[in-house]
């Protein structure tokens, strides 16, 4: 039942309170709102000079009343969680566009490091110039770095033309805010949880990808690296229940996904917590049993709770990728000790000996970051040499970047200059080892999930391997999200050309 649709309290009021159904109610409620006011625009004329003929015709067809465009920052875990809040958007009764001359412009940040911030900002100043051009634009910021009050405190200071602010714990609320919005409209909103417990499970999720997806198996993150900000702005570890993660995995297999991604800070500690406790070992041969599926991926492995248990269930379940993203962030023991990663250079050395004993062909990805506080040359050393012997097929280097109220801001910086010198031997050093070991699939055949047509190379399409490694080889759209045998013709450093077989 659609209520008076200008009366928000109202419609709170008749909301159901379980989020689920109610989530589904505002969805419902701010579609009406939408609807007649395109309606009223159709019929002035307004929206043929909002949108053109071609967007309007668009729109009308698809039964579509305006436009919504997300950019995401950020790791995987925002990715999925674009996903969702592009699912309620499209059901309220938006159509996604690319770039963001759209009715509702959504950023979902990142704070990892400074220049994440910085991007943000960089582009409001964009957003408010297309919203003096186009009457009822909304524009609204989510996602980690909202969770900073000295962050709100900017943008209320210096970008007043928000509408709407909310953080990582209330993204499940966005049909109910949005409807305030549209029903109540007024200054800018801000919403920030400062911690939940609630998983809300089957709001609508537009995917980016028909034949693979993220799926969330746990969110937050109890470690507390000193340098990392993530504890502070996800909040506390909690897990799904695995009958959800089963279920929800099943529906997308039936839906035409053939590789999950499980997503999680530490996918190591899955479980822990729950009513009845389950390991990420356990869940992984969970899902290698669910039929139809073809591949499994996971992110992010802390190296401290990475169990022999699931080295064995890695190596015996067949559609676990032959990848593992194993973050180091530094060689040193010194500074593993004060980044607090319970860790040693040895132990971790040893763990990776383990796993290349149990599953040969493993392909090892990691993260670095260079100038910790206190870094000397002696422990950036370590650093090289762990890289050195370990020869990662890849490895993200990053600068380290002071996050405020974390303890490694309040540490002795290393200077800048020092920093920039270690990052670029680093960088040279990784990339040389990286060409020589993606290279050793040459000549061999390899079963690759075709994933877009090539960008650059007309008559051809990209896919990866299983180890994650990017293949380029002649073929047409009909192969997007099949898996095809590919024989390696040449490898290229980063990635191989090859033909069909
Ligand atoms: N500075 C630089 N890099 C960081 N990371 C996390 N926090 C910081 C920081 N303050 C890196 C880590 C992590 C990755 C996601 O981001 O390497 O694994
Ligand atoms: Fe960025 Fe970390 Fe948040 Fe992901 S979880 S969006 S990397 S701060």
């Amino acid at each position: 039942m659609i209520l008076n649709t200008y009366d928000f309290d109202a419609a709170k009021k008749a909301a159901p309170a379980e989020e689920g159904p109610r989530q589904y109610y505002f969805i419902e409620q701010a579609r009406a709102v939408l609807r007649e006011r395109f309606e009223a625009m159709v019929d002035s004329g307004e929206a043929m000079e909002r949108y053109g003929s071609s967007l309007l015709g668009q729109l009308q067809a698809e039964g579509k009343y305006g436009t919504f465009h997300i950019e995401t920052f950020g790791c995987q875990m925002n990715s999925r969680d674009s996903e969702k809040l592009a699912g309620v958007l499209d059901q309220a009764g938006y159509k996604e566009v690319d770039g963001e001359d759209a009715d509702f412009v959504l950023y979902n940040t990142c704070t990892v490091r400074d220049n994440a911030n910085q991007k943000v900002y960089g582009r409001l100043g964009y957003l408010n110039t297309l919203k003096k051009r186009r009457s009822g634009m909304m524009i609204a910021l989510c996602g980690c770095m909202m969770q900073e009050p000295s962050v709100i405190e900017k943008i209320k200071k210096s970008y007043p033309f928000v509408d709407l602010i909310f953080g990582t714990h209330n993204i499940f609320k966005l049909a109910e805010l949005l409807c305030g919005k549209l029903m109540k409209g007024g200054r800018m909103t801000v919403d920030i949880w400062e911690g939940t417990d609630a998983i809300v499970e089957e709001l609508p999720v537009d995917r980016k990808y028909s034949f693979k997806s993220g799926v969330n198996i746990m969110f937050g993150c109890n470690n507390f690296c000193s340098y990392c900000i993530v504890p502070y702005v996800r909040g506390r570890e909690r897990s799904r229940r695995p009958e959800d993660i089963i279920d929800e995995i099943r529906r997308l297999v039936a839906d035409g996904v053939v590789e999950v991604m499980l997503l999680g800070q530490n996918v190591n500690s899955y479980g822990k917590n729950l009513e009845q406790p389950v390991s990420f070992a356990q869940l992984l041969r969970q899902v290698n049993e669910i039929e139809g599926l073809e591949r499994i991926r996971f992110m992010t492995s802390h190296p401290k709770d990475l169990s022999d248990e699931l080295i064995e269930a890695m190596r015996d379940c067949k559609k676990v990728c032959t990848h593992l993203h194993l973050p180091v962030q530094s060689g040193s023991s010194r500074i593993l000790k004060i980044m607090n990663r319970h860790y040693t250079k040895e132990s971790y050395l040893e763990l990776v000996d383990k796993i290349r004993a149990a599953i040969p062909d493993i392909s090892l990805t990691t993260d670095i970051i260079v100038g910790f506080p206190g870094e000397t040359e002696e422990d950036f050393e370590e650093t090289m040499d762990v890289v050195r012997r370990v020869r990662y097929d890849s490895a993200f280097t990053f600068i380290y970047s002071k996050r405020t109220g974390t303890p490694a801001a309040a540490m002795e910086q290393v200077p800048e200059q020092v920093v920039k010198e270690r990052f670029d031997r680093l960088l040279r050093e990784v990339q040389e080892i990286s060409a020589q070991v993606c290279g050793r699939d040459e000549k061999t055949v390899q079963k690759v999930l075709v994933e877009s047509l090539d960008d650059h190379k007309e008559g051809y399409v990209t896919g990866r391997m299983s180890n994650n490694t990017t293949v380029h080889f002649p073929g047409d759209e009909s192969l997007i999200g099949r898996i095809s045998d590919v024989y390696l013709e040449e490898a290229k450093g980063f990635y191989y050309m090859g033909r069909p077989v």
